[in-house]
Parts: C-alpha cells; sequence; structure tokens
C-alpha cells in the first residue's frame, strides 16, 4: 500500500516512514507533485492537521491521506511555543533560532518541564480520523547531540538520561510522541484492509 503523507518535511517522513510496516509506503507532498508549505492557520493541532490534509487532497487529486501537527508545549511558558513551534523564532523557520529563543524565555523558571503532542489526521472513506501522542520530558539548558531536528537538542524525554537529539531513531522512537499516534494509525490501516 503507498499512502499519502502531507509533509514536505524530510525528518518527519524519516521517522514515520521507519514506524510503518514494510508493506505501507509514504508518497510524500513532493513526490505527488506538491512542492510548497501548507498552510497552518488554526490555533489547534487538530485543526492544522485537517487542514493540511483537505489541502493536500485537493491539489493533488489524491482521496486518501494523512497528515501531521505536532508542537513543543512549555508548562511554564503557558503552553508556547506549541502550535507555533516550527517558526516560534521566526519565518526562517531555524531550529537553533527556536531553540535559543525557547531558552531565552525559561531563563529564572525551575520548572523546566514540557512535553510534544502530535495529531495525525487520516482522511479515509471520506472520513477524518485523529490519532494523537504525547511525550512529556524536561528541557536541558543547553542543546545536546546533532540527531534528530527541532527541539530534540534540549528535550529529554521521561526515562532518559540524554536528550531526542543524543538518541538514533530507533531509541527516539521507543519514547516518542509521534510513535504513539503512527502506532494507531497502523491499527486502523490493518483493520481497513481486512475488512475489505
Ligand atoms: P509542524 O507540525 O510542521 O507545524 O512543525 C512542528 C514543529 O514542532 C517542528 O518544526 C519542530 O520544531 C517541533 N517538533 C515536532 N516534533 C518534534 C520532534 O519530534 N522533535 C523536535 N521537534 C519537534
Amino acid at each position: 500500500m503507498e499512502i499519502l503523507f502531507a509533509t514536505n518535511n524530510p525528518h518527519k517522513v524519516r521517522e514515520i516512514q521507519s514506524l510503518l510496516p514494510a508493506d505501507i509506503r509514504i508518497l510524500t507532498l513532493r513526490e505527488a507533485g506538491l512542492d510548497q508549505e501548507i498552510p497552518e492557520p488554526f490555533d489547534t493541532l487538530e485543526q492544522n492537521a485537517q487542514a493540511k490534509i483537505q489541502f493536500a487532497l485537493q491539489h493533488t487529486g489524491i482521496g486518501t491521506g494523512f497528515s501531521e501537527d505536532s508542537g513543543l508545549f512549555v508548562n511554564a511558558l503557558g503552553g508556547r511555543p506549541g502550535v507555533h513551534s516550527a517558526h516560534y523564532a521566526g519565518p526562517q523557520r531555524n531550529d537553533a533560532d527556536n531553540i535559543q529563543r525557547v531558552l531565552k524565555e525559561l531563563e529564572g523558571h525551575s520548572d523546566r518541564s514540557a512535553f510534544f503532542q502530535t495529531t495525525i489526521c487520516l482522511r479515509w472513506d471520506n472520513q477524518d480520523l485523529f490519532f494523537k501522542g504525547i511525550c512529556r520530558g524536561t528541557l536541558r539548558s543547553t542543546p545536546q547531540g546533532d540527531q534528530g531536528f527541532g527541539y530534540d537538542p534540549i528535550f529529554q524525554p521521561e526515562g532518559a538520561d540524554r536528550s531526542f537529539a543524543q538518541m538514533d531513531l530507533i531509541e527516539k522512537n521507543k519514547y516518542s510522541h509521534r510513535q504513539q499516534a503512527v502506532q494507531q494509525l497502523i491499527d486502523h490501516l490493518r483493520q481497513a484492509q481486512n475488512s475489505r
């Protein structure tokens, strides 16, 4: 089975493809002929995920696919950067700049707890289905590691002693928010395949 994933973020494609069974292959937006950022105008992950898959299906003419919207929610910052994680330090969407802004805003706060949350929206048989995952952890005061993407260098999941960016993909997947949501997506796709 080949399924459209409405993103051009290579890190998300790599993480999600690594979680899928060998018989489910991701078709990226670029491969489907759409080489642009999809607008994310809403205040919730659910609404943005739904808007992304609707946009992608409309512009590619494909009938089925999924999208993902995610973010880092920092408790001492009232949940920021949240849905604005990708462009928190500005439209350049630069990971190092985003990390520096979060670290600066956290200065003086003793509560360094945070969580990643992801929402997948699957458009299947003309219905939108949502799958969610959360990974709780703490933010380190200096970035460490060079793997992964986004806020990985400062995020240490609960139960680990190093940052996501110090882990390979297999280890990150054991903790990650994305892994939890993708597992539900796989379960749904399997059930749908079996009932056909
Ligand atoms: P969006 O879902 O394209 O709006 O982007 C979500 C943003 O949240 C990414 O650009 C990252 O900055 C951040 N993010 C989401 N998931 C992760 C993760 O697993 N590790 C690090 N940063 C993440």
